[in-house]
């Protein structure tokens, strides 16, 4: 108790400031007579901590972000702490109110986030022994800041989990919205980049809605692994204290405590598969961005933002581009490298707790901050882009796309293996490729002299329209096909629950 003393009137020199002015001068006195809040690491010491030393360790700046799970961690440990008969029932009383201000403080914006005070768990800590004195001390039983710290950060990547999974569905409503506007819309499908079949925007747009659709599962997947309680664990290997963290646990919304109380201080993997899922889910938006990046360039020409997501150039006054689509494009490279910098940090980390493990929240908080405006900004671009279906269309006819059927029309019709249709459609590219025309254009004559099987009905499969149609495999292109997919996703989308 003495040393609290010691450390804060430290601190107040340290940092030019009078106990009289980082305190009431009343709660300054209850914190002076009872010692509330000993600071954790202040007993051995007798001098007050160097300026880099708190330069570096301090965290206030960026954990303060999880203040309320913090505090919500506090009050169901005070409840338990009470129930187990640990601390009496007026602290726990007294402590449960002393929270509650401290609440209304930070929404009010006039809670004193103190550097001095490290990171958040000191600050609640010492704030709570301004407002209630001795009782305030009380709270920190059974308890460290190790798995105090596990629980908060624990329960926040939880609610940003839950979070960023409504905003991908928000996205892939978006997507299905779209699709189903352009079902019908033909495009080019691509391999390689080249002209490779037909298919329609619809299709295309709901190959995203899947994509996306894996991401939501890995967070939710990621977000049940998670779901076990540290607090409890305290500094490493539990306590002595009669603690009931089934109870703890379940009132924070766990489906259980976590079964070792080394793991429960030192993992940090809820933290990790978060960034991965993240990761992954900023590949799958990095991809759609790039397409329409590639769209809407003019050589292409099958989609347009509207002003609103695009941007001018100071010297080209005929440019447009979609600078949000390049960003969004670009968020990949930073939210991986946040997976690997947590990574890194996590590797040949000894248990249990150790600082380095301080530096889990900046990367986690920055991946989700990038990501959470990527998926905003690209569901905006969804609903904003204009489709040029003539365009599309005229393209999807082009570049012989409709090769394949030609094949498959000889496979069907004149019952020729694969492999030899393969090849005649082949030398029908390459003369139609001569003639500087379309497999649509050559004649009957000059496809009878690469198979004189070959009728009139081969005209039936070489438009864009019928290839796409033609598709009817589940998942394939076809119009009927995508609205299925349309309707079952529209249906898992707005489901309830
Ligand atoms: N600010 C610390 C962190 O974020 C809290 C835990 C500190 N524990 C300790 N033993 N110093 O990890």
């Amino acid at each position: 108790m003495q040393n609290r003393r010691n450390l804060l009137s430290g601190i107040a020199l340290s940092t030019g400031l009078g106990l009289a002015t980082a305190f009431r001068p009343k709660a300054a006195l209850a914190q002076a007579a009872t010692g509330g809040g000993q600071a954790m690491w202040g007993g051995r010491f007798t001098e007050k901590p160097g300026a880099l030393m708190q330069e570096i360790n301090v965290s206030i700046d960026v954990d303060r972000r999880f203040w309320r799970q913090d505090i919500t961690a506090s009050q169901a440990h005070a409840a338990m702490l009470v129930k187990q008969k640990i601390i009496a029932a007026d602290d726990g009383e007294k402590i449960q109110g002393g929270l509650k201000t401290i609440i209304g403080e930070i929404e009010a914006g006039t809670f004193p986030f103190r550097r001095e005070f490290e990171d958040i768990h000191l600050n609640v800590e010492a704030r709570l022994g301004e407002l209630i004195g001795p009782a305030s001390g009380r709270l920190h039983t059974a308890r460290s800041r190790n798995d105090q710290v596990a629980t908060d950060f624990k329960l926040w990547v939880r609610d940003a989990l839950d979070d960023m999974q409504l905003k991908v569905k928000d996205l892939q409503l978006a997507l299905v919205t779209r699709a189903e506007q352009h079902a019908d819309s033909l495009m080019p499908g691509f391999t390689h980049m080249q002209p490779a079949q037909p298919i329609t925007l619809g299709h295309h747009l709901m190959a995203y809605v899947e994509m996306f659709a894996r991401d939501v599962s890995r967070m939710a997947d990621a977000r049940t692994r998670m779901n076990e309680c540290p607090l409890g664990s305290a500094a490493l290997a539990g306590t002595s204290f009669p603690i009931d963290r089934t109870m703890t646990a379940q009132a924070l919304g766990f489906a259980r405590p976590t079964a070792n109380s080394l793991d429960g201080v030192a993992d940090r993997d809820f933290a990790l598969e978060a960034l991965s899922c993240f990761t992954l889910c900023a590949g799958h938006l990095s991809r759609l961005a790039e397409e329409m990046v590639i769209w809407c360039n003019p050589q292409f020409g099958f989609i347009a933002f509207s002003d609103s997501y695009s941007t001018g150039s100071s010297i080209m006054p005929q440019k447009r581009n979609p600078d949000a689509a390049e960003l969004v494009r670009a968020k990949s490279g930073p939210i991986s490298g946040d997976f690997l910098a947590l990574n890194t940090v996590l590797k040949g980390l000894p248990l249990a707790y150790d600082k380095d493990l301080q530096e889990d929240k900046p990367p986690v908080f920055h991946a989700f901050d990038a990501l959470d405006l990527a998926i905003r900004a690209m569901t905006g671009m969804v609903l904003d882009f204009k489709a040029n279906t003539a365009r599309m269309a005229a393209v999807a006819a082009s570049g012989f796309s409709t090769a394949t059927d030609l094949a498959d029309w000889l496979v069907q019709n004149l019952n020729i293996p694969f492999r030899e249709a393969h090849h005649i459609s082949g030398a029908a590219v390459k003369l139609a490729e001569t003639k500087g025309v379309e497999l649509s254009q050559l004649t009957l004559k000059q496809y009878q002299s690469l198979n004189p099987g070959i009728t009139a009905d081969i005209y039936r499969v070489l438009t864009a329209k019928a290839s796409c149609e033609a598709r009817t495999s589940y998942g394939g292109s076809a119009p009927a096909q995508v609205r299925q997919q349309v309707v079952r996703w529209k249906g898992l989308l707005t489901a309830k629950g």
